[in-house]
C-alpha cells in the first residue's frame, strides 16, 4: 500500500497569526481526516517552529517549501535542510515549478537539494510538470521523462524509496484549470513506468501526488485514479474547510 498524502503548500501566504489560526482550525477537525491519509501542512519558513508547537500532539505533519542546495555556511538568505529537520519538518518540496521558473532552479541544483534533504532525514516532495506550450506541442511526456531522468533516476534505490513525486502541470497551477482525471492518470502511470525502468518493483511503492487547481469538487475523481496517491494543494489549502474536504475525498 502506498502512503496517501494531502499536502497544503501555502506558498508566500499568511502572516504568522493567520497561519496559526488556519492550523488551529485543522486540528479542531483532525478526527475527520481519514486514517489512511497523511495530511501535511507546508507553511512559510518563518512559521514552521510555531506551527510545529501546535501540531506536535496531532497526526498532521509539517513540511517546508524549499531548502538550500548546500549544507551550511555563507549563503545569505538560504535555509538548510538540517535547520528544517531541527524544527521537526518531515517533508520538503523540491523543484516546484515556481522555483524552477522564477529562481532558475535546474536539475543539477535540484539534485543537490534532494541530497541535502535526504541527508537530513527529510522526505523530498519532488515536483515535475510540463508548461502549457509543451502540452500543446504534445511534448509533455518527453519533458517529464527528462525532468525525472536528470534527478530521481540518478538516485540509489535506498534514497529513491524515500521520495515522493508530485506531478504538477504548470498550466493547471493557480489557474483554476485542472488536468482531467484521465490526463492526470495518464501522466502518473507514465511517471511510474519511467521509474520502474530503473527501480523495478520499488516504483509500485512510490507515492505520486497530483497538483494544480485541485479542490473539493474534483479531488475525489482525481484520487480515485489508480496511480494518483494524493494531492499537493496550493490555493485550496488556505481554507481549512476546503483542505479538509480534499483530505476526505479519499
Ligand atoms: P494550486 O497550486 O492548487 O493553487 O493550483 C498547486 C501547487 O502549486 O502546488
Amino acid at each position: 500500500m502506498r502512503t496517501k498524502i494531502v499536502a497544503g503548500n501555502w506558498k508566500m501566504n499568511t502572516t504568522l497569526e493567520q497561519g496559526l489560526s488556519l492550523v488551529k482550525e485543522l486540528i479542531a477537525k483532525e478526527n475527520e481526516i481519514p486514517a489512511c491519509v497523511q495530511m501535511v501542512v507546508v507553511p512559510p519558513f518563518t512559521h514552521l517552529y510555531s506551527v510545529y508547537q501546535l501540531l506536535k500532539d496531532y497526526r498532521i505533519a509539517l513540511g517546508a517549501q524549499n531548502c538550500a542546495a548546500q549544507a551550511k555556511g555563507a549563503y545569505t538568505g538560504e535555509v538548510a535542510a538540517e535547520m528544517l529537520a531541527s524544527v521537526w519538518c518531515q517533508y520538503v518540496i523540491i523543484g516546484h515549478s515556481e522555483r524552477r521558473e522564477y529562481y532558475g532552479e535546474d536539475s543539477p541544483i535540484l539534485c543537490q537539494k534532494i541530497t541535502q534533504a535526504l541527508h537530513s532525514g527529510l522526505i523530498p516532495v519532488f515536483c515535475v510538470g510540463e508548461r502549457l506550450e509543451e502540452r500543446e506541442a504534445g511534448n509533455h511526456f518527453e519533458v517529464i521523462a527528462q525532468q525525472v531522468k536528470e534527478t530521481v533516476l540518478l538516485l540509489n534505490p535506498v534514497d529513491f524509496s524515500k521520495m515522493v513525486i508530485a506531478y504538477e502541470p504548470v498550466w493547471a497551477i493557480g489557474t483554476g484549470k485542472t488536468a482531467s482525471s484521465a490526463q492526470a492518470q495518464e501522466v502518473h502511470a507514465f511517471i511510474r513506468q519511467t521509474l520502474a525502468e530503473v527501480f523495478g518493483a520499488l516504483a509500485a511503492q512510490t507515492t505520486i501526488l497530483y497538483g494544480g487547481s485541485c479542490k473539493p469538487s474534483n479531488a475525489a475523481e482525481l484520487f480515485a485514479q489508480d496511480d494518483i496517491d494524493g494531492g499537493l494543494i496550493g490555493g485550496a489549502s488556505l481554507q481549512a474547510e476546503d483542505f479538509l474536504a480534499i483530505a476526505k475525498a479519499f
